[in-house]
């Protein structure tokens, strides 16, 4: 994606620094602000505390953090347990266990003074491979949304809910692949942003698309029933951080009742994510841990001041009992399809075999 016209990725390696810059997103949309993540503890930290965020980016954002804690120390013992701190900070996306599965893997055969240089080589074929996975779901997205456009000029409206954008993945993103896949081949697209409340992901979604020069509304989440019944919604597009070996689909809290108004409205349904993200040892939606955050999310609302300065504001008092879900499950049944880097399927075990065969013999 392009900021202030530069083609850039949203996290950096300097490996020959022993750092990585990421953005951190608990300040934007205010400030565009790049953070130096030069330890284990401050990649975990990073990814817990959701300056990192969005599933692609978090795994790639904790195998740099591998190749950070193996700078001084790679025995076995510095592998499991940097690779066990990483792993408990999110529970729900399972591109985060995808890519330490991947690093450990690489890594643990290799004698200990190979490791470090390893990893850090691991990290960035995980990273480049993001980046082509999802320009190949914006590929496929878009052939997919042709069939919706009925006249020349027509504008494709698409809904989509949190952030799985550029700031999600190391570049691309997957649900907004296909809208800028779109807006590249000059198909006039507009974006219904949802706020995503408690954590305001839409904000971030808002500010990339402008970054872009794509045309967009943010929402309130209530909002989003509303305009699909008043026909003002073409399609709705997400993504994912856990897709179920049936079909089911884990994404930010809120992603069910948009599948729900969506299905009663006939208005297509997709979900777009790379291979990281399909969970084929998860059975079906009812094993996926769901993340429960802080109920401070709620009960305060955080902004910037008249003078630009971070600030919090008290909506409830401290004592206030809160439930923070982080996510919900979409049953497939409402999927109309996923989109992955190898095309599209039925949100199904049939339709994901389909595309992965490999997987039926593992
Ligand atoms: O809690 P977050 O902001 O990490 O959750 C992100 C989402 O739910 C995204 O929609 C999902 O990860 C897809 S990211 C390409």
């Amino acid at each position: 994606m392009n900021i202030d016209g530069i083609p850039t990725r949203s996290l950096r390696a300097y490996p020959e620094q022993r750092a990585i810059a990421i953005i951190d997103q608990t300040r934007l949309p205010h400030a565009l602000h790049w953070l130096r993540v030069a330890t284990l503890e401050e990649a975990g930290h990073a990814i817990r505390s959701m300056q990192v965020r969005g599933a692609p980016l978090i795994g790639a954002t904790a195998a740099y953090g591998l190749a950070l804690a193996l700078d001084f120390e790679a025995s076995d013992r510095r592998l499991a347990e940097a690779a066990a701190l990483l792993r408990s900070t999110r529970p729900t996306a399972v591109n985060l266990h995808w890519a330490l599965a991947r690093m450990e893997g690489a890594l643990a055969p290799l004698p200990a003074d190979a490791r470090c240089a390893a990893a850090w080589a691991e990290a960035a074929a995980i990273a480049d491979e993001d980046v082509v996975q999802n320009k190949a779901i914006g590929r496929h997205g878009l052939a997919l949304w042709r069939d919706l456009i009925v006249a020349d000029g027509q504008v494709l409206n698409v809904m989509t809910h949190c952030n799985a954008g550029w700031l999600a993945t190391v570049d691309h993103g997957t649900a907004l692949a296909p809208v800028y896949a779109a807006h590249d081949a000059g198909i006039p697209v507009h974006v219904w942003v949802s706020e995503t409340r408690p954590r305001n992901q839409g904000l971030l979604t808002a500010w990339e698309l402008e970054q872009h020069g794509i045309p967009h509304t943010l929402i309130a989440d209530n909002a989003a029933g509303l305009l699909m019944r008043n026909g003002r919604v073409d399609a709705v597009i997400v993504g994912a951080d856990r897709i179920a070996a049936n079909g089911d689909v884990a994404n930010k809290v809120g992603t069910y009742l948009k599948a729900l108004a969506a299905a009663d409205n006939g208005i297509p349904f997709y979900v777009a994510a790379p291979c990281s993200t399909i969970d084929f040892a998860c059975a079906d939606g009812a094993h996926i841990p769901i993340e429960e955050r802080d109920g401070d999310e709620l009960r305060l609302l955080h902004g910037v001041d008249e003078r630009g300065v971070p600030s919090a504001l008290r909506q409830l008092p401290a004592g206030e009992d809160v439930a923070n879900p982080a996510f919900d499950v979409t049953p497939g049944w409402l999927v109309r399809a996923i989109v992955s880097e190898r095309g599209a399927c039925a949100a199904s075990r049939e339709g994901l075999l389909a595309l992965y065969p490999e997987e039926a013999r593992a």
